[in-house]
């Protein structure tokens, strides 16, 4: 048995209006909101946060943004900072997403310093990393994944690290519905724990959480949660029904 409880985060993406997001969150905390025994994470967007909040309050499911600017204030027209975050009872944020890095050009050196600035603001990063199929197909995955991890969290102290969840997620099984196999997902987790484990230390590596992300579903999950090096998962797709996101809530207990 490992010392790592599962976590099961949903990624919702730019879809639910502040009053569906509500509806969802109350959804999934009547059955699952007094759970202990996996962490449930729900990440709606921006403008619903308010409203998950108050549909959370009280249970043991926990809120996280899709993403965050690395700065406290100022001219950053369109930004949301930690601290905006923090005061309403955020206390995930996903970091360095896919499509935060190749639909809006976000560099590993900018995803960088938004992992230093959660930290800072006692936010645990929800910090992404992944390979294309081209990088797949050219031999390239844990070259890419290496870069991805070290450049990602250059600076982290090892006091810190354990508050961070590192999720991958390869890009060609992102709502394609291809999902990795086990053997190839599990060799990418072991990879990153190596790394973990070089940059911080066993007892910290041994303490991160690495979720898989990409198509995981009800029918895949048991499979995947029961490999030794994956911790959970981040939901797309799956995570916009409060049937098929308590599944693999169940799914990621019954790993254990
Ligand atoms: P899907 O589960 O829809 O493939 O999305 C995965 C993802 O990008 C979660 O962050």
């Amino acid at each position: 048995m490992t010392i790592r409880n599962k976590l099961i985060a949903g990624n919702w993406k730019m879809n639910k209006t502040s009053a569906d997001a509500a509806a969802l969150a109350r959804d999934i905390t009547s059955v699952a909101g007094q759970r202990t025994d996996v962490e449930v994470v729900i990440c709606p967007p921006f403008t619903a946060l308010e409203s998950a909040a108050q549909a959370v309050a009280g249970t043991q499911l926990r809120l996280g943004a899709q993403n965050m600017h690395p700065e406290k204030s100022g001219a950053f027209t369109g930004e949301i900072s930690a601290e905006m975050l923090r005061a309403l009872f955020v206390s995930h944020v996903i970091l360095g997403h896919s499509e935060r890095r190749t639909l809006f050009g976000e560099t590993d050196g900018f995803i960088n310093l938004k992992v230093l600035a959660a930290l800072k603001n006692q936010l645990r990063p929800i910090f992404c990393v992944g390979e294309t199929l081209t990088e797949r197909e050219a031999g390239a995955t844990l070259k890419v994944v290496q870069a991805q991890v070290e450049r990602g969290l250059e600076g982290v102290g090892r006091e810190q690290a354990v508050e961070i969840v590192v999720a991958y997620e390869p890009v060609w099984a992102i709502g394609t519905g291809k999902v990795a196999t086990t053997a190839q997902a599990q060799e990418v987790h072991a990879f990153i724990r190596s790394l973990l484990t070089k940059l911080f230390g066993d007892v910290v590596a041994q303490k991160i959480r690495i979720l898989y992300g990409g198509s995981m579903k009800p029918a895949n999950a048991p499979e995947l949660l029961a490999q030794p090096d994956i911790d959970g998962g981040l939901i797309g797709g799956a995570s916009l029904e409060a049937r098929s996101f308590l599944e693999l809530v169940t799914a990621a207990a019954a790993a254990k």
